[in-house]
């Protein structure tokens, strides 16, 4: 195993009816919150409401900063932060799914800090502060509610990039799966390839950890398991209690313990280019991404691959072939993206994406890409 820590500071309240708890969480935190929300959905389903009654109760006063839209976008952040800024407000909330947490993570360092937000993403800054950060989640996907990552597009260097700090953990999280019982279809199977998508990341990261790969395995089995009957029947609590945990597992560092990082993450990188391009949603880049990754890298790394479908099937005998299709079958089956082409992109756009590839040197950080990858990986993604 590789050597580890174990840090995980977000207390997380977890089932139906949390959201009516809140405010006895907040009092702690301040006296003015800014709420930090997506494009209209928590206002649409009475979400919004729900949690300003709870800042009601506890007497918090609050601003909000609403309109983060999916893929979110760096001068979003910038224009939240002059809000935060002109209030003087004492800690953020955010209520939504990824794009709005990974937005008000960053919200949060670079008003703490007063340093721009890109500055912080790429490094050229280090911010040392933050002010408290509860989360109430409404979508099911990146475990952004439990991990330490944001993700933000910036169309003027066109790069859409991570960016991980310990001060980026929630304080509290609420995840309350009855908010996403209106999460339509599509979404929800873009969560579901998502959480599959970071359990492969975390698989195919450097360094031998038995036990990590049999928790990947086992997020793996049990989202495919509840997949298909949620995706026939969206309005069932059950179901959607099962993948909302799941997918908070799948990214909370549960599944990393003994690898040499969090993940090898150069298949999200790959999508997050495509995203940056054609705004596509995160989901469904990975679910085409992912089986031309797997088939570039099958004669490179076979066993490690079919290991993975040794532990998803419980057979010794499943081998590497049969472990991708496995998955891409599993994709196909759930109605998800598995060619460029299923999302209208041609060899134009495949030309677009390599140009940009190479621009911004996207890379895995276990296994590494260059420019001939990039070319075979975008030749799987069109076959
Ligand atoms: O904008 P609104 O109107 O709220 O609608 C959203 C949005 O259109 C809708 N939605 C959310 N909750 C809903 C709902 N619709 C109905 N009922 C509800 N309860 O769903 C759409 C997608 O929302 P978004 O927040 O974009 O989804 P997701 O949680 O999948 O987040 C994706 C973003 O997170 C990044 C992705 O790159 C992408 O930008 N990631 C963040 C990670 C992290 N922080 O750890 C890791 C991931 O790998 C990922 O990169
Ligand atoms: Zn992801």
């Amino acid at each position: 195993m590789e050597n580890f820590t174990v840090y995980n500071p977000t207390k997380l309240h977890f089932g139906v009816g949390v959201i009516s708890n809140i405010h006895q969480s907040l009092k702690k935190y301040g006296k003015k919150a800014l709420i930090i929300y997506g494009k209209g959905s928590v206002k649409k389903y009475g979400y919004l409401d729900a949690l300003k009654k709870q800042l009601n109760l506890s007497k918090t006063e609050y601003v909000e900063y609403g309109g983060i839209k999916p893929n979110p976008v760096i001068d979003d952040v910038r224009k939240a932060v002059e809000v935060a800024k002109n209030e003087k407000i004492d800690f953020i909330i955010a209520i939504g799914g990824g794009s709005v947490i990974d937005s008000a993570k960053m919200i949060n360092l670079s008003y703490a800090n007063n340093i721009d937000a890109w500055d912080i993403m790429t490094y050229r800054e280090i911010p040392k502060k933050r002010v408290p950060l509860i989360t109430v989640l409404t979508i099911a996907a990146t475990g952004s509610e439990m991990n330490g990552a944001a993700v933000l597009q910036n169309p003027k260097t066109m790069q859409k990039i991570g960016y991980a700090s310990e001060l980026n953990y929630p304080d509290e999280s609420f995840l309350d799966p009855s908010l996403t019982l209106t999460v339509p279809k599509d979404q929800t199977i873009n969560g579901i390839v998502d959480l599959i998508a970071h359990s492969l990341e975390a698989f195919f990261a450097y360094g031998d950890a038995p036990l990590s790969d049999r928790f990947i395995a086992q997020v793996i089995i049990e989202a495919m398991d509840f997949a298909e009957p949620l995706l026939n029947n969206l309005k069932n609590i059950t179901l959607r209690e099962r993948m909302m945990w799941t997918a908070t597992v799948a990214l909370n560092g549960t599944l990393y313990a003994g690898k040499a990082s969090s993940g090898d993450w150069g298949v999200h990188a790959l999508g997050h280019t495509i995203s940056m391009l054609y705004d596509t949603p995160h989901g469904q880049t990975l679910s085409i991404m992912y089986p031309a990754w797997l088939k570039h890298f099958k004669s490179k790394i076979p066993e490690r691959i079919a290991k993975l479908g040794k532990l998803i099937t419980a057979n010794k005998n499943t081998n590497e072939d049969q472990t991708i299709e496995i998955i891409e079958n599993f994709f196909k089956k759930i109605g998800a993206p598995t060619r460029l082409q299923d999302i209208n992109l041609t060899e134009n756009h495949k030309k677009q994406i390599l140009e940009l590839l190479i621009k911004n040197k996207v890379s895995g950080m276990n296994f590494s890409l260059d420019e001939k990858d990039y070319e075979k990986i975008l030749n799987f993604a069109m076959q």
